[in-house]
């Protein structure tokens, strides 16, 4: 059964969060790194696939501005619609209690922007050289609530 369950993580999923950075990217968070980050000012999202974490997101949460630290999906689970699940819940937890939810992408990163696309972000700038390993520019994307 392939259902897709998205809620609130916790302590304990993070060595699954860990391990879905390591397989993602070229400067993944440690696991102490997610635990400082979880016990400061972002909730992570887990999306569940028959109770493995399949895909996470991050956002810090400041005064009324949400900004994403990271969205990924493990590779073998991708173009199942997780990413795109993960968003939707996290706009519907956040629109009443957020002004905005910023993030920044590699410019070349065309299906992270296609999804945030999709689900309603707009480019609003780019930080240069924002990106290491390798160096990259930052497309910044921001969804507004009204
Ligand atoms: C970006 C990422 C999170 C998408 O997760 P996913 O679960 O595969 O995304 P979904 O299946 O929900 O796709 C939703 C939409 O995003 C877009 N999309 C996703 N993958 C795409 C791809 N490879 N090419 C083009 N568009 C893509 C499409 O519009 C897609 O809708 P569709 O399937 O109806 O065409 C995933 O590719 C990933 O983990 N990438 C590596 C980590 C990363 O780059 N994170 C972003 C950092 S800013």
């Amino acid at each position: 059964m392939n259902e897709i369950k998205i809620g609130i993580a916790t302590q304990n999923d993070i060595p699954a969060i860990a391990d879905i950075e390591k397989a993602c990217f070229s400067t993944p968070w440690s696991e102490n790194a997610i635990l400082e980050s979880m016990n400061a000012t972002t909730t992570f999202y887990a999306a569940y696939q028959n109770d493995v974490v399949a895909g996470y997101m991050g956002v810090s949460k400041i005064a009324g501005e949400g900004y994403v630290t990271n969205v990924a999906v493990l590779p073998p689970y991708r173009r199942n619609g997780i990413g795109k699940a993960l968003l939707e819940y996290v706009i519907a937890d956040c629109k009443d209690t957020l002004e905005f939810i910023s993030l920044e992408v590699r410019v070349s990163n065309a299906p992270a922007i296609a999804l945030y696309e999709r689900a309603g972000f707009k480019e609003v700038g780019l930080r240069k050289r924002f990106y290491t390993h390798p160096d990259e520019d930052a497309l910044i994307m921001t969804k507004t609530f009204l």
